[in-house]
Protein backbone atom coordinates (compact mmCIF):
# COMPACT_ATOMS: atom_id res chain seq x y z
CA UNK A 1 0.00 0.00 0.00
CA UNK A 2 1.83 3.16 -1.16
CA UNK A 3 0.66 6.58 0.58
CA UNK A 4 1.05 10.11 -0.71
CA UNK A 5 0.71 13.52 1.49
CA UNK A 6 -0.26 16.28 -0.93
CA UNK A 7 -0.01 20.03 0.68
CA UNK A 8 -0.81 18.74 4.15
CA UNK A 9 -1.80 22.21 6.33
CA UNK A 10 -2.88 21.71 10.10
CA UNK A 11 -3.24 24.51 12.19
CA UNK A 12 -3.58 24.53 16.12
CA UNK A 13 -4.45 28.47 16.87
CA UNK A 14 -1.74 30.68 15.72
CA UNK A 15 0.70 27.73 15.44
CA UNK A 16 1.07 26.22 11.97
CA UNK A 17 2.18 22.27 12.80
CA UNK A 18 2.57 21.28 9.20
CA UNK A 19 2.62 23.72 6.31
CA UNK A 20 2.11 22.47 2.94
CA UNK A 21 3.40 19.08 3.36
CA UNK A 22 4.27 16.31 0.45
CA UNK A 23 5.40 13.34 1.45
CA UNK A 24 5.24 9.49 -0.22
CA UNK A 25 4.89 6.35 1.69
CA UNK A 26 5.88 3.15 -0.05
CA UNK A 27 5.46 -0.39 0.23
CA UNK A 28 8.06 -2.12 1.53
CA UNK A 29 10.11 0.68 2.64
CA UNK A 30 11.24 2.07 6.10
CA UNK A 31 10.74 6.01 5.64
CA UNK A 32 12.98 7.65 8.13
CA UNK A 33 11.65 10.74 9.52
CA UNK A 34 13.34 13.87 11.32
CA UNK A 35 12.72 16.85 13.02
CA UNK A 36 13.89 19.15 15.73
CA UNK A 37 11.24 19.38 18.70
CA UNK A 38 8.07 20.63 17.47
CA UNK A 39 8.80 20.77 14.01
CA UNK A 40 5.95 18.83 13.40
CA UNK A 41 6.26 15.30 13.37
CA UNK A 42 3.88 14.08 15.47
CA UNK A 43 1.04 16.17 14.24
CA UNK A 44 1.56 15.05 10.16
CA UNK A 45 1.64 11.31 11.74
CA UNK A 46 -1.83 11.69 13.45
CA UNK A 47 -3.64 13.59 10.34
CA UNK A 48 -2.25 10.38 8.54
CA UNK A 49 -3.70 8.06 11.20
CA UNK A 50 -7.15 10.18 11.62
CA UNK A 51 -6.50 11.26 14.93
CA UNK A 52 -6.57 15.47 13.20
CA UNK A 53 -8.42 16.43 9.69
CA UNK A 54 -6.05 18.60 8.03
CA UNK A 55 -7.05 22.11 7.41
CA UNK A 56 -5.85 21.44 3.81
CA UNK A 57 -4.41 19.04 1.50
CA UNK A 58 -5.15 15.55 0.60
CA UNK A 59 -4.40 11.76 1.52
CA UNK A 60 -4.29 9.14 -1.16
CA UNK A 61 -3.56 5.98 -0.60
CA UNK A 62 -2.83 4.07 -3.92
CA UNK A 63 -3.64 7.05 -5.83
CA UNK A 64 -7.22 7.27 -4.51
CA UNK A 65 -8.32 10.55 -2.33
CA UNK A 66 -9.57 9.14 1.14
CA UNK A 67 -10.73 11.10 3.95
CA UNK A 68 -10.53 9.71 7.63
CA UNK A 69 -13.52 10.62 10.16
CA UNK A 70 -10.88 9.29 12.86
CA UNK A 71 -8.61 6.78 13.56
CA UNK A 72 -11.07 3.95 13.10
CA UNK A 73 -11.32 4.94 9.86
CA UNK A 74 -7.71 5.35 9.32
CA UNK A 75 -7.19 1.85 11.05
CA UNK A 76 -10.18 0.03 8.80
CA UNK A 77 -7.78 1.32 5.39
CA UNK A 78 -4.80 -0.19 6.67
CA UNK A 79 -2.94 2.70 9.07
CA UNK A 80 -1.92 1.88 12.57
CA UNK A 81 0.10 4.08 14.56
CA UNK A 82 2.53 3.64 17.82
CA UNK A 83 2.28 7.09 19.97
CA UNK A 84 5.37 8.64 21.44
CA UNK A 85 3.44 8.77 24.54
CA UNK A 86 1.75 5.79 25.73
CA UNK A 87 -1.99 5.02 25.31
CA UNK A 88 -2.48 2.39 27.11
CA UNK A 89 -4.69 1.98 30.28
CA UNK A 90 -2.54 1.06 33.45
CA UNK A 91 -5.24 -0.85 35.05
CA UNK A 92 -5.97 -3.13 32.23
CA UNK A 93 -3.80 -6.33 31.40
CA UNK A 94 -1.90 -6.46 28.40
CA UNK A 95 -4.78 -8.61 26.85
CA UNK A 96 -7.26 -5.95 27.59
CA UNK A 97 -5.37 -3.39 26.27
CA UNK A 98 -4.76 -5.12 22.87
CA UNK A 99 -7.90 -6.04 22.16
CA UNK A 100 -9.67 -2.86 23.78
CA UNK A 101 -11.71 -1.26 21.36
CA UNK A 102 -12.16 -3.90 18.74
CA UNK A 103 -13.07 -7.05 21.23
CA UNK A 104 -13.77 -10.26 20.10
CA UNK A 105 -16.60 -11.25 21.61
CA UNK A 106 -18.38 -14.73 22.06
CA UNK A 107 -22.38 -15.64 21.99
CA UNK A 108 -24.03 -12.83 23.44
CA UNK A 109 -21.46 -10.22 23.57
CA UNK A 110 -19.59 -12.03 26.52
CA UNK A 111 -16.02 -10.72 25.95
CA UNK A 112 -13.60 -13.67 24.88
CA UNK A 113 -10.35 -13.03 26.86
CA UNK A 114 -9.24 -16.23 26.24
CA UNK A 115 -8.95 -15.86 22.52
CA UNK A 116 -7.47 -12.68 23.13
CA UNK A 117 -4.62 -13.74 24.97
CA UNK A 118 -3.79 -16.72 22.78
CA UNK A 119 -3.61 -14.26 19.44
CA UNK A 120 -1.21 -11.54 21.69
CA UNK A 121 0.97 -14.69 22.48
CA UNK A 122 0.98 -15.86 18.69
CA UNK A 123 2.43 -12.08 17.75
CA UNK A 124 4.52 -12.26 20.50
CA UNK A 125 5.90 -15.75 19.37
CA UNK A 126 5.65 -14.34 15.56
CA UNK A 127 7.62 -11.19 15.97
CA UNK A 128 9.75 -11.82 19.22
CA UNK A 129 8.01 -9.30 20.93
CA UNK A 130 7.38 -11.82 24.04
CA UNK A 131 4.08 -10.26 26.98
CA UNK A 132 2.55 -12.13 29.56
CA UNK A 133 -1.17 -11.18 28.40
CA UNK A 134 -2.07 -10.96 31.78
CA UNK A 135 0.12 -8.81 33.25
CA UNK A 136 -1.07 -5.43 33.97
CA UNK A 137 0.35 -2.73 32.62
CA UNK A 138 0.79 -0.33 35.76
CA UNK A 139 3.33 -3.08 36.61
CA UNK A 140 5.34 -3.40 33.56
CA UNK A 141 8.48 -1.54 32.51
CA UNK A 142 8.16 1.24 30.01
CA UNK A 143 10.26 -0.87 27.36
CA UNK A 144 7.46 -3.49 28.03
CA UNK A 145 4.74 -1.53 27.74
CA UNK A 146 5.96 -0.33 24.67
CA UNK A 147 6.27 -3.44 23.04
CA UNK A 148 2.56 -3.97 24.06
CA UNK A 149 1.75 -1.00 21.98
CA UNK A 150 3.28 -2.43 18.94
CA UNK A 151 1.84 -5.25 19.70
CA UNK A 152 -1.69 -3.47 19.60
CA UNK A 153 -0.91 -1.92 15.70
CA UNK A 154 -0.03 -5.58 14.63
CA UNK A 155 -3.44 -7.11 16.03
CA UNK A 156 -5.05 -4.97 13.62
CA UNK A 157 -3.10 -6.19 11.29
CA UNK A 158 -2.09 -2.43 9.29
CA UNK A 159 -0.76 -2.26 6.21
CA UNK A 160 1.38 0.77 7.28
CA UNK A 161 2.94 1.07 10.37
CA UNK A 162 3.76 4.18 12.11
CA UNK A 163 6.04 4.49 14.84
CA UNK A 164 6.68 7.69 16.68
CA UNK A 165 9.91 7.38 18.33
CA UNK A 166 9.58 3.93 19.43
CA UNK A 167 13.20 3.53 20.21
CA UNK A 168 12.98 6.81 22.80
CA UNK A 169 12.18 4.11 25.77
CA UNK A 170 14.23 0.45 24.29
CA UNK A 171 17.42 -0.44 25.81
CA UNK A 172 20.36 -0.61 22.74
CA UNK A 173 19.61 -4.86 22.83
CA UNK A 174 15.59 -4.18 22.76
CA UNK A 175 16.26 -1.60 19.81
CA UNK A 176 18.29 -4.60 17.98
CA UNK A 177 15.43 -7.04 18.27
CA UNK A 178 13.02 -4.16 17.25
CA UNK A 179 15.05 -3.61 14.12
CA UNK A 180 14.75 -7.29 13.57
CA UNK A 181 10.75 -6.97 13.45
CA UNK A 182 11.03 -3.85 11.17
CA UNK A 183 13.03 -5.23 8.95
CA UNK A 184 10.59 -8.73 8.56
CA UNK A 185 8.15 -6.33 8.22
CA UNK A 186 9.34 -4.21 5.51
CA UNK A 187 10.42 -7.29 3.88
CA UNK A 188 6.21 -8.86 3.98
CA UNK A 189 5.72 -5.55 2.00
CA UNK A 190 4.60 -3.01 4.57
CA UNK A 191 4.74 0.50 4.61
CA UNK A 192 6.98 1.63 7.76
CA UNK A 193 7.55 5.24 8.91
CA UNK A 194 9.62 5.27 11.63
CA UNK A 195 10.22 9.18 13.76
CA UNK A 196 13.42 9.29 15.98
CA UNK A 197 15.76 11.64 17.01
CA UNK A 198 18.73 9.26 17.39
CA UNK A 199 20.80 9.58 13.76
CA UNK A 200 22.81 6.19 13.63
CA UNK A 201 19.43 4.37 14.24
CA UNK A 202 17.74 6.37 11.10
CA UNK A 203 20.88 5.64 9.19
CA UNK A 204 20.78 1.78 10.42
CA UNK A 205 17.44 1.33 9.79
CA UNK A 206 16.01 3.82 7.27
CA UNK A 207 15.66 2.87 3.05
CA UNK A 208 14.63 6.89 2.81
CA UNK A 209 14.91 10.23 4.84
CA UNK A 210 12.91 12.81 4.83
CA UNK A 211 13.89 15.95 6.96
CA UNK A 212 11.06 18.29 8.68
CA UNK A 213 11.77 21.52 10.55
CA UNK A 214 9.15 24.64 11.56
CA UNK A 215 6.12 22.30 9.48
CA UNK A 216 7.80 22.30 6.19
CA UNK A 217 10.04 19.94 4.48
CA UNK A 218 13.55 21.19 4.42
CA UNK A 219 15.04 18.22 3.09
CA UNK A 220 15.61 14.31 1.81
CA UNK A 221 18.51 12.05 2.49
CA UNK A 222 19.81 8.71 0.97
CA UNK A 223 20.91 6.80 4.22
CA UNK A 224 23.66 5.50 2.04
CA UNK A 225 25.26 9.20 1.09
CA UNK A 226 24.73 11.02 4.30
CA UNK A 227 26.02 11.02 7.17
CA UNK A 228 25.16 12.29 11.45
CA UNK A 229 26.92 15.69 10.91
CA UNK A 230 24.83 16.40 7.80
CA UNK A 231 21.65 15.09 9.00
CA UNK A 232 22.03 17.27 12.14
CA UNK A 233 22.60 20.28 10.47
CA UNK A 234 19.45 19.82 8.18
CA UNK A 235 17.63 19.03 11.00
CA UNK A 236 18.55 22.40 13.36
CA UNK A 237 19.91 24.69 10.45
CA UNK A 238 23.09 25.16 12.10
CA UNK A 239 26.13 22.74 12.79
CA UNK A 240 25.73 20.20 16.29
CA UNK A 241 28.64 19.57 18.66
CA UNK A 242 28.53 16.19 19.60
CA UNK A 243 31.18 16.16 22.21
CA UNK A 244 30.92 17.89 25.75
CA UNK A 245 32.63 20.49 27.09
CA UNK A 246 33.95 20.17 30.82
CA UNK A 247 36.01 22.00 33.29
CA UNK A 248 39.01 20.04 34.69
CA UNK A 249 37.44 17.89 37.29
CA UNK A 250 37.45 19.20 41.35
CA UNK A 251 35.14 17.33 43.09
CA UNK A 252 34.35 18.91 46.65
CA UNK A 253 32.53 17.73 49.45
CA UNK A 254 30.23 14.70 49.85
CA UNK A 255 26.65 16.16 49.11
CA UNK A 256 24.73 12.75 48.76
CA UNK A 257 25.43 10.01 50.90
CA UNK A 258 23.48 6.92 50.00
CA UNK A 259 24.17 3.91 52.84
CA UNK A 260 22.80 0.14 52.23
CA UNK A 261 19.50 1.22 50.44
CA UNK A 262 17.21 -1.51 49.73
CA UNK A 263 13.94 -1.34 48.38
CA UNK A 264 11.43 -4.19 47.19
CA UNK A 265 9.06 -4.13 45.03
CA UNK A 266 5.40 -4.24 45.67
CA UNK A 267 5.32 -7.89 44.82
CA UNK A 268 7.92 -8.39 47.13
CA UNK A 269 11.04 -8.81 45.00
CA UNK A 270 14.07 -7.00 45.86
CA UNK A 271 15.11 -4.30 43.59
CA UNK A 272 17.53 -2.27 44.98
CA UNK A 273 19.93 -4.07 47.05
CA UNK A 274 21.80 -2.68 49.70
CA UNK A 275 23.64 0.30 47.57
CA UNK A 276 26.02 2.60 48.71
CA UNK A 277 27.13 5.73 47.17
CA UNK A 278 28.27 9.06 47.07
CA UNK A 279 28.08 12.17 44.99
CA UNK A 280 30.30 15.25 45.77
CA UNK A 281 30.04 18.53 45.05
CA UNK A 282 31.60 18.68 40.88
CA UNK A 283 30.84 15.78 40.55
CA UNK A 284 28.93 13.65 37.63
CA UNK A 285 28.28 10.23 38.83
CA UNK A 286 26.31 8.24 35.62
CA UNK A 287 24.60 5.18 36.52
CA UNK A 288 24.50 3.13 33.43
CA UNK A 289 22.56 -0.26 33.24
CA UNK A 290 19.98 -2.10 30.94
CA UNK A 291 16.15 -0.41 32.34
CA UNK A 292 14.34 -2.31 35.00
CA UNK A 293 17.75 -2.79 36.93
CA UNK A 294 17.01 -1.06 39.80
CA UNK A 295 17.87 2.62 38.69
CA UNK A 296 14.15 3.64 38.43
CA UNK A 297 13.51 2.52 42.04
CA UNK A 298 17.12 4.06 43.37
CA UNK A 299 15.79 7.60 41.89
CA UNK A 300 12.95 7.42 43.42
CA UNK A 301 14.37 6.85 46.67
CA UNK A 302 16.27 9.65 46.87
CA UNK A 303 13.68 11.84 45.44
CA UNK A 304 11.36 11.12 47.96
CA UNK A 305 8.47 9.48 45.97
CA UNK A 306 9.26 6.18 47.23
CA UNK A 307 10.24 5.19 50.86
CA UNK A 308 12.79 2.96 50.78
CA UNK A 309 12.80 -0.51 52.95
CA UNK A 310 16.41 -0.11 54.43
CA UNK A 311 19.57 2.38 54.28
CA UNK A 312 19.76 5.82 54.80
CA UNK A 313 20.11 9.13 52.62
CA UNK A 314 22.12 11.68 53.90
CA UNK A 315 21.93 14.98 51.60
CA UNK A 316 24.21 17.49 52.68
CA UNK A 317 24.98 16.64 56.46
CA UNK A 318 20.70 15.58 56.64
CA UNK A 319 19.01 12.38 57.05
CA UNK A 320 16.56 12.95 54.16
CA UNK A 321 15.89 8.92 53.84
CA UNK A 322 12.22 9.70 55.46
CA UNK A 323 11.85 13.45 54.47
CA UNK A 324 9.06 14.49 51.86
CA UNK A 325 9.35 15.66 48.46
CA UNK A 326 8.70 19.13 48.99
CA UNK A 327 11.20 19.34 51.84
CA UNK A 328 13.90 17.75 49.18
CA UNK A 329 13.54 20.20 46.93
CA UNK A 330 13.69 23.22 49.09
CA UNK A 331 16.94 21.52 50.53
CA UNK A 332 18.09 22.15 47.17
CA UNK A 333 17.53 19.04 45.09
CA UNK A 334 16.68 19.09 41.61
CA UNK A 335 14.90 15.93 40.01
CA UNK A 336 14.16 15.11 36.80
CA UNK A 337 12.43 12.26 36.38
CA UNK A 338 12.46 9.48 33.90
CA UNK A 339 8.49 9.99 32.30
CA UNK A 340 8.04 13.40 31.99
CA UNK A 341 3.90 13.01 31.55
CA UNK A 342 3.61 11.01 34.70
CA UNK A 343 5.94 12.95 36.94
CA UNK A 344 7.09 15.42 34.99
CA UNK A 345 4.17 17.47 34.17
CA UNK A 346 0.44 17.74 34.83
CA UNK A 347 -0.72 18.25 31.12
CA UNK A 348 -3.95 20.62 31.92
CA UNK A 349 -1.86 22.94 33.74
CA UNK A 350 -0.57 25.70 32.24
CA UNK A 351 3.47 25.86 31.15
CA UNK A 352 3.44 28.85 33.63
CA UNK A 353 2.24 26.64 36.53
CA UNK A 354 4.17 23.85 35.20
CA UNK A 355 7.22 26.01 35.82
CA UNK A 356 5.82 27.38 39.14
CA UNK A 357 5.16 23.55 40.32
CA UNK A 358 7.97 23.31 43.11
CA UNK A 359 8.18 27.19 43.94
CA UNK A 360 4.91 28.63 43.91
CA UNK A 361 4.85 28.55 47.68
CA UNK A 362 7.92 31.22 48.20
CA UNK A 363 7.07 34.51 49.00
CA UNK A 364 8.65 36.32 45.93
CA UNK A 365 5.55 33.97 44.31
CA UNK A 366 2.95 33.48 47.61
CA UNK A 367 1.13 36.78 48.75
CA UNK A 368 -0.68 34.23 51.53
CA UNK A 369 -2.94 32.22 50.08
CA UNK A 370 -2.94 33.67 46.64
CA UNK A 371 -0.46 33.59 44.59
CA UNK A 372 1.64 36.48 42.28
CA UNK A 373 1.00 35.50 39.13
CA UNK A 374 2.59 38.44 37.69
CA UNK A 375 6.06 36.70 39.17
CA UNK A 376 4.84 33.34 38.25
CA UNK A 377 4.61 34.50 33.96
CA UNK A 378 7.46 36.22 34.38
CA UNK A 379 9.53 32.99 35.57
CA UNK A 380 8.14 31.15 33.10
CA UNK A 381 8.50 33.10 30.04
CA UNK A 382 12.16 33.62 31.20
CA UNK A 383 13.18 29.82 31.36
CA UNK A 384 11.03 29.09 28.17
CA UNK A 385 13.73 31.61 26.23
CA UNK A 386 16.58 30.33 28.47
CA UNK A 387 15.64 26.95 27.47
CA UNK A 388 13.96 27.19 24.35
CA UNK A 389 10.72 25.59 24.92
CA UNK A 390 9.24 26.26 21.87
CA UNK A 391 5.76 27.43 22.82
CA UNK A 392 3.19 30.58 21.53
CA UNK A 393 2.83 31.50 25.10
CA UNK A 394 3.19 30.14 28.67
CA UNK A 395 -0.05 30.20 29.14
CA UNK A 396 -0.76 27.54 26.83
CA UNK A 397 -1.31 23.99 28.39
CA UNK A 398 2.11 21.41 28.63
CA UNK A 399 0.04 18.88 26.77
CA UNK A 400 0.33 20.81 23.96
CA UNK A 401 3.45 20.86 23.29
CA UNK A 402 5.49 18.38 21.43
CA UNK A 403 6.76 15.72 23.45
CA UNK A 404 10.17 17.00 23.37
CA UNK A 405 9.29 20.66 24.62
CA UNK A 406 7.36 18.57 27.36
CA UNK A 407 10.82 17.52 28.14
CA UNK A 408 12.59 20.88 27.92
CA UNK A 409 9.81 22.26 30.23
CA UNK A 410 11.06 19.94 32.71
CA UNK A 411 14.60 20.48 32.31
CA UNK A 412 13.90 24.29 32.80
CA UNK A 413 12.09 23.59 35.87
CA UNK A 414 14.75 21.63 37.23
CA UNK A 415 17.72 23.36 36.16
CA UNK A 416 16.81 27.47 36.57
CA UNK A 417 16.86 26.87 40.34
CA UNK A 418 19.97 26.98 42.64
CA UNK A 419 20.30 23.83 43.62
CA UNK A 420 22.85 21.49 45.22
CA UNK A 421 21.94 18.42 43.83
CA UNK A 422 20.85 17.24 40.91
CA UNK A 423 19.04 13.50 39.91
CA UNK A 424 18.05 13.34 36.14
CA UNK A 425 16.95 10.22 35.13
CA UNK A 426 16.63 10.16 30.91
CA UNK A 427 17.26 13.92 31.03
CA UNK A 428 17.47 13.37 27.22
CA UNK A 429 14.74 11.00 26.06
CA UNK A 430 12.80 12.35 23.15
CA UNK A 431 15.26 15.63 22.63
CA UNK A 432 16.42 16.59 19.24
CA UNK A 433 20.28 16.68 18.79
CA UNK A 434 20.31 20.51 19.28
CA UNK A 435 18.56 20.57 22.51
CA UNK A 436 20.67 17.19 23.67
CA UNK A 437 23.65 19.44 22.99
CA UNK A 438 22.21 22.21 25.03
CA UNK A 439 20.92 20.46 28.28
CA UNK A 440 24.33 18.14 28.38
CA UNK A 441 25.99 21.88 28.10
CA UNK A 442 23.52 22.92 31.13
CA UNK A 443 23.98 19.56 33.02
CA UNK A 444 27.59 19.89 33.12
CA UNK A 445 27.53 23.62 33.80
CA UNK A 446 25.98 22.77 37.36
CA UNK A 447 27.98 20.37 37.39
CA UNK A 448 30.92 22.95 37.22
CA UNK A 449 29.17 25.35 39.60
CA UNK A 450 29.37 22.81 42.15
CA UNK A 451 26.32 20.84 42.36
CA UNK A 452 26.74 17.46 42.52
CA UNK A 453 24.95 15.21 39.88
CA UNK A 454 23.68 11.75 39.83
CA UNK A 455 22.69 10.33 36.28
CA UNK A 456 20.60 7.34 35.10
CA UNK A 457 20.41 7.04 31.59
CA UNK A 458 19.76 3.90 29.52
CA UNK A 459 21.88 5.78 26.76
CA UNK A 460 25.40 4.43 27.25
CA UNK A 461 26.67 7.14 25.20
CA UNK A 462 24.98 9.89 27.50
CA UNK A 463 26.88 8.43 30.73
CA UNK A 464 30.37 8.25 29.06
CA UNK A 465 30.13 11.65 27.51
CA UNK A 466 29.00 13.41 30.95
CA UNK A 467 30.47 11.00 33.62
CA UNK A 468 33.10 11.51 35.87
CA UNK A 469 32.56 8.30 37.53
CA UNK A 470 30.54 5.58 36.11
CA UNK A 471 28.47 2.71 38.35
CA UNK A 472 26.45 0.48 36.64
CA UNK A 473 23.49 -1.66 38.29
CA UNK A 474 22.45 -5.08 37.68
CA UNK A 475 20.07 -7.02 39.41
CA UNK A 476 19.58 -3.95 41.82
CA UNK A 477 23.66 -3.32 42.47
CA UNK A 478 26.38 -1.79 41.82
CA UNK A 479 28.43 -4.39 40.23
CA UNK A 480 31.20 -2.59 38.72
CA UNK A 481 32.74 1.46 38.87
CA UNK A 482 34.78 2.94 36.70
CA UNK A 483 36.92 6.40 37.25
CA UNK A 484 36.17 8.42 33.87
CA UNK A 485 37.93 11.58 35.27
CA UNK A 486 40.94 11.10 34.09
CA UNK A 487 39.89 9.94 30.60
CA UNK A 488 37.59 7.88 28.19
CA UNK A 489 36.42 5.22 30.31
CA UNK A 490 36.14 1.39 27.86
CA UNK A 491 32.66 1.11 26.32
CA UNK A 492 32.84 -2.39 25.90
CA UNK A 493 34.08 -3.08 29.48
CA UNK A 494 30.85 -0.91 30.78
CA UNK A 495 29.38 -2.84 28.41
CA UNK A 496 30.07 -6.62 29.95
CA UNK A 497 29.24 -4.97 33.01
CA UNK A 498 25.52 -4.03 32.49
CA UNK A 499 25.38 -7.32 31.13
CA UNK A 500 25.94 -9.10 34.14
CA UNK A 501 29.50 -10.16 33.63
CA UNK A 502 31.35 -7.53 35.60
CA UNK A 503 33.74 -10.46 37.08
CA UNK A 504 35.41 -10.34 33.43
CA UNK A 505 36.18 -6.47 34.12
CA UNK A 506 36.92 -6.25 37.56
CA UNK A 507 40.52 -7.18 36.52
N1 LIG B 1 -3.00 19.55 20.51
C1 LIG B 1 -2.26 20.63 20.24
N2 LIG B 1 -2.68 21.87 20.56
C2 LIG B 1 -1.92 22.96 20.27
N3 LIG B 1 -0.71 22.92 19.68
C3 LIG B 1 -0.23 21.71 19.35
C4 LIG B 1 -0.97 20.51 19.62
N4 LIG B 1 -0.23 19.45 19.17
C5 LIG B 1 0.91 19.97 18.67
N5 LIG B 1 0.92 21.33 18.76
C6 LIG B 1 1.99 22.22 18.29
O1 LIG B 1 2.34 21.88 16.98
C7 LIG B 1 3.74 21.95 16.77
C8 LIG B 1 4.27 20.64 16.25
O2 LIG B 1 4.21 19.68 17.30
P1 LIG B 1 4.53 18.14 17.09
O3 LIG B 1 4.09 17.44 18.32
O4 LIG B 1 3.96 17.68 15.80
O5 LIG B 1 6.13 18.17 16.99
P2 LIG B 1 7.17 16.96 16.83
O6 LIG B 1 7.91 17.19 15.56
O7 LIG B 1 6.48 15.66 16.97
O8 LIG B 1 8.19 17.26 18.03
P3 LIG B 1 8.90 16.25 19.11
O9 LIG B 1 10.17 15.79 18.47
O10 LIG B 1 9.22 17.16 20.26
O11 LIG B 1 7.96 15.16 19.46
C9 LIG B 1 4.33 22.39 18.11
O12 LIG B 1 4.53 23.77 18.08
C10 LIG B 1 3.25 22.03 19.11
O13 LIG B 1 3.28 22.87 20.24
MG1 LIG C 1 6.53 14.19 18.44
Amino acid sequence: MDIELRGITKRFGSVVANDGIDLDIRAGEVLGLLGENGAGKSTLMNVLSGLYSPDEGEIRIDGKPVAFGGPGDAIAAGIGMVHQHFMLVPVFTVAENVILGIEPTQRLDYLDLNTARRQVREIGDTYGLEVDPDALIEDLPVGIQQRVEIIKVLFRSADVLILDEPTAVLTPQEVEEFFVIVRSLRDAGKAIVFITHKLDEILEIADRISVLRAGRITGHGDPKQVNEQQLAEMMVGRPVSFDVDKAPFAPGQVLLEIRGLTVYRESGDLIVDDVSLDVRSGEIVGVAGVQGNGQSQLVEAVTGLRRPDGGTIIFDGRDITRASVRDRHAMGMAHIPEDRQRTGIIGDFTIAENMALNNYYEDRFAAGPAIRWPAVFEQSARNAVDFDVRTPSVHAKAFQLSGGNQQKLVVARELSRDTKVLVAAQPTRGLDVGSVEYIHGRIVHARDEGDGVLIVSSELDEILALSDRIVVMFKGRIVAEFDASKGPVDRNAVGLAMAGRSQEVAA
